[in-house]
């Protein structure tokens, strides 16, 4: 049993759609999460960056003593796994592509899966990779999508956001031209526009969330080693971003439900 933090990062915002289905499923858990949004969107950056700030993401996390690290962003998982597994083995470090990868397998009915992401996910190919591995037979689509991200940081959630609508629908269209009945949401900050994004595709398409498939891997990460925090009372919270706390607080407290004000900090990385 271990009381100590779980670390969570992402670019931004992206990440907190891993901590309401962490906070939904064991609230005891205490978390430390980074949102680095001094330097988003990571979805248009070569591989060098992002392998550089997943390094100084981890380093921060680390010096505030975590017992885990869940890397709630599909962009630093597709390009930097590799490097943060290498770099930290005494601690599980998990991310979000192989989880919602097997949810979009087993969700499939016609084997057409359509992928949302960054254009650095897509140009990685991990997702293709990932279910391939599973099931050869899925047939993936995917669609990059980079006006989506500096939307959602911006805080244009709303789904009658002209602007998000119409990017929306462009960026599903390929993919309903594919029939996928299936589509990733393979960069954690689109749950937080899924009304626009569920607009765009229909209501028969099912949506797999990539932050929230990857809490269920966690939990049992911490569980076969024994890890899982002790406490029966909720465990403790806090939020740092390294830039526009004003913003991230008002568009993470709206999606999360819970006012974050207090909890949050602007850190320097
Ligand atoms: N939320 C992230 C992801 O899952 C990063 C998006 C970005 O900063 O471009 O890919």
């Amino acid at each position: 049993m271990d009381d100590r933090p779980i670390g969570i990062f992402d670019s931004g915002l992206g990440g907190l759609t891993a901590v309401r289905a962490l906070t939904a499923a064991a609230p005891w858990e205490s978390f430390v999460y980074l949102g680095d949004t001094a330097h988003a969107p990571y979805g248009d950056r070569p591989a060098e960056q992002l392998r550089a700030l997943s390094r100084q993401n981890v380093r921060f996390l680390r010096s505030r003593g975590v017992k885990a690290l869940l890397v709630a962003c599909n962009t630093s998982t597709a390009n930097a796994m590799d490097v943060m597994l290498a770099e930290n083995p005494d601690l599980p470090v998990l991310g979000v592509i192989e989880p919602a990868a097997e949810a979009a397998v087993s969700a499939t009915e016609t084997g057409r899966v359509g992928l949302l992401a960054t254009a650095a996910t897509v140009a990685s190919g991990a997702y293709e990779r990932a279910i391939r591995r599973l099931d050869p037979g899925v047939q993936v689509t995917a669609s990059a999508c980079p006006k989506l991200v500096p939307l959602v940081e911006a805080g244009r959630t709303d789904p009658d956001d002209t602007e998000l609508a119409a990017a929306a629908e462009e960026y599903a269209a390929p993919l309903l031209a594919a029939g996928a009945d299936t589509v990733i949401l393979g960069c954690t900050h689109y749950p937080i526009i899924r009304a626009a994004i569920r607009r765009a595709v229909g209501p028969d398409v099912t949506l797999i969330d990539s932050g929230a498939a990857s809490v269920g891997a966690l939990l049992k990460a911490l569980e076969a080693r024994q890890a899982l925090a002790d406490r029966k009372t909720p465990g403790s919270r806090r939020f740092f971003c390294s830039a526009g706390r004003e913003m991230f607080v008002k568009t993470g407290s709206a999606f999360l439900g819970w006012d974050m004000a207090g909890l949050t900090e602007q850190a320097q990385l």
